[in-house]
């Protein structure tokens, strides 16, 4: 999926997202807000908010920033804000997650929920993630990875070659989630009804320390 595809698909999706994908997704945001209000530090980014249906959920305390490449998505997430009086929301950025405009180490847990196989060079993402993401702390990404064998796969390779109409890769692979250099994955659980999606919690592992001068 290319960039302008993400743009010009997201603008369909967003008037009908809550009521479609949306609803259908549901509980791969509350297993991954659940996990990050029980252990994670306050500060939360979360990369591709969309239309902001995670936000309601989040634990008084946290502050979370969300960040979307689409526009149509953000206002929606802008809207729920305001008319929820979210007042943990830190603030909603327009953002590209390939260069994500924030330092090193600026989180205590970055989510990327139903996002990672929508994103042109997801690898590139990854890095990003991690980048902003401080040592110890969590990545938790949910997503629908692709099966190695039976009829669903098949379905799964099928429908492979219409990402940029549909909005997503049918067949995305787990590993370019677990294979990202400064993260070690720390548990994966199907998710309900039918363990179509899976939450990869991972953690941000140390900083090698620079090599000694001298
Ligand atoms: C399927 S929606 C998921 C939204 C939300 N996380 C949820 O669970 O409902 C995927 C989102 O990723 C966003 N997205 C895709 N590529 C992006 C990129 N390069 N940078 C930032 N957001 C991106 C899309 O605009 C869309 O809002």
């Amino acid at each position: 999926m290319d960039i302008d595809a993400v743009k010009s698909s997201y603008a369909r999706w967003a008037p009908i997202y809550d009521r479609t994908f949306g609803a259908a997704t549901r509980s791969g945001r509350t297993a991954s807000v659940e996990f990050m209000n029980a252990e994670a530090g306050p500060e939360i980014l979360e990369v591709g908010v969309g239309t902001g249906l995670a936000l309601p959920l989040y634990a008084p305390g946290k502050r979370v920033t969300g960040v979307d490449y689409s526009d149509e998505m953000l206002a929606r997430a802008a809207a729920r804000v305001e008319a929820e009086g979210l007042t943990h929301v830190a603030g909603l950025r327009q953002m590209d997650a390939r260069e994500l405009d924030f330092p090193d180490a600026s989180f205590d847990a970055v989510a990327a929920m139903h996002m990672i196989s929508v994103v042109p060079e997801p690898e590139r993402v990854m890095a990003e993630m991690v980048r902003v993401l401080r040592p110890g702390g969590v990545m938790v990404v949910t997503n629908h990875f692709a099966r190695e064998t039976g009829g669903l796969a098949r379905i799964e390779r099928f429908m492979a070659p219409f990402a940029n109409v549909l909005g997503w890769h049918s067949d995305f692979d787990k590993s370019v989630v677990t294979g990202t250099p400064g993260i070690a994955l720390r548990e994966t659980r199907a998710l309900p009804p039918v363990g179509m999606m899976t939450l990869l919690i991972l953690e941000r592992t140390p900083v090698a320390a620079a090599a000694a001068v001298g």
